[in-house]
């Protein structure tokens, strides 16, 4: 009896043993993981060791179970498999692997093997996600009645199922633009038809706007519909310029002293200033008034009033600045120009009556002459 006892005493001891044995070897791996797409991205695995056991060999299995890549850790030059995963530094007990560039088809479960002797092979499992990020170019400004063009992009168009741009104007509720789903042409939202273009593409997508109008200002939100991650979105906001033609008007208001007006509609306003403005003859300096209009320009007036004899000596210009401008447009109101404009056109006259006088002469000679022939 004691002798039975003791044996099954011995017998669950070794079981015991052996569960601990058990518990020991074994790999561990991250469950999930998530790697950005078209950078390296490194895999490992960790297995502890039963007592007495030694790693012969680790092998690792693709996302179809083909090898990716085997090697023995006790030789260096043992690393065979595939091209696009290279063998990563690692601690003992680790082994890691790199795929040098992360693509949609890396996307899966991927399985360590240590074949441990006399231990036997332990394996675990790390299950790959492929992520991206949408990023849009920056902020835009566009000149109303020219083209506008906005973008996006997404690495991963095979998981893209719709990509979507929408534009929400200030103070308002979003509203569709045009949207392009696979397998299928680009739509276009009909405030938009025969003004908007959308590239066909589900990675790189482009929205065009020709001719743009004020309305088009806001900002713009690309999304695209993925799955199974969802929808992922960035936003370019739009600023539309009308940019300003300026013009001079000026009238004497009493003897000796002229008013002149420079005005300039535009968006947004413009700065005018006036290249005079420290001449002592200028009386004051320039009075600028800005009235809204209605479509969302603003008419900005500059009247400067100064001494008639001003004029005479130097050419009096107004400065028009604007955002959209590379360089700021100048009007001359100048009576120099006026005498050089009226010179211009006295010696033009003069001459074209000189060749018409001499043309008759010639006609005249010619005819003649044809005269004495007959
Ligand atoms: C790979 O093997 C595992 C079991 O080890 C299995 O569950 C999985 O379906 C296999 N995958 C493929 C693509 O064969
Ligand atoms: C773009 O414009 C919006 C609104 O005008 C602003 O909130 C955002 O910070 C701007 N983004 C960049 C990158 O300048
Ligand atoms: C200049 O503008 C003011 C304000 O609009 C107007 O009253 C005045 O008649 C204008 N003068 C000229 C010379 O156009
Ligand atoms: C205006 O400036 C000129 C020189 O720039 C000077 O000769 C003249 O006396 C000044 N006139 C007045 C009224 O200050």
């Amino acid at each position: 009896m004691m002798c039975e006892s003791s044996l099954m005493r011995c017998l669950q001891l070794c079981v015991s043993l052996l569960m601990v044995v058990r518990l020991q070897c074994k790999v561990t791996a991250p469950e999930r993981v998530e790697a950005p797409v078209e950078l390296p991205f490194t895999l490992s695995c960790m297995v502890s060791k039963g007592r007495g056991d030694t790693l012969k060999q680790v092998r690792w299995l693709d996302v179809q179970n083909k090898t990716l890549l085997t090697y023995e850790p006790s030789q260096k030059d043992s690393v065979s498999g595939q091209q696009h995963v290279e063998l990563a530094p690692s601690p003992k007990d680790t082994s890691a692997i790199t795929i040098r560039r992360v693509g949609f088809r890396d996307e899966g479960c991927y399985t360590c093997i240590f074949d441990l002797y006399p231990g036997g092979s332990q394996e675990g499992h790390t299950c790959l996600t492929v992520t991206s990020r949408v990023t849009a170019e920056g902020n835009k400004t566009a000149v109303s009645g020219k083209a506008a063009a906005l973008s996006c992009s997404y690495g991963l168009p095979e998981k893209v199922q719709q990509v979507l741009w929408r534009h929400t104007a200030k103070q308002r509720d979003s509203s569709g633009v045009a949207s392009y789903a696979k397998y299928s042409d680009p739509m276009i939202e009909p405030p938009y038809q025969e003004r908007a273009w959308l590239t066909p593409s589900l990675s790189h997508s482009q929205l065009s706007i020709r001719p743009v109008i004020i309305q088009d200002e806001g900002c713009y939100t690309c999304e695209y519909h993925t799955y199974p991650e969802g929808t992922k979105s960035a936003t370019v906001c739009l600023t539309v310029f009308v940019l300003p033609k300026p013009q001079v008007s000026y009238k004497s208001t009493s003897p000796g002293v002229i008013e002149a007006n420079c005005t300039a509609v535009s968006r947004p306003p413009a700065e005018i200033v006036w290249n005079v403005e420290r001449d002592n003859r200028t009386m004051g300096p320039p009075v600028t008034s800005q009235l809204q209009q209605g479509d969302g320009t603003t008419l900005v007036i500059s009247t400067l009033t100064v001494q008639s004899g001003l004029l005479k000596d130097v050419s009096v210009k107004c400065l028009v600045h604007h955002k959209g401008l590379e360089s700021p447009i100048a009007v001359s109101m100048n009576t120099k120009i006026g005498t050089a404009l009226t010179i211009l056109i006295s010696v033009t006259t003069v001459a074209a009556l000189l060749v018409i006088s001499l043309c008759f002469c010639l006609w005249k000679c010619f005819l003649r002459k044809e005269d004495d022939g007959v």
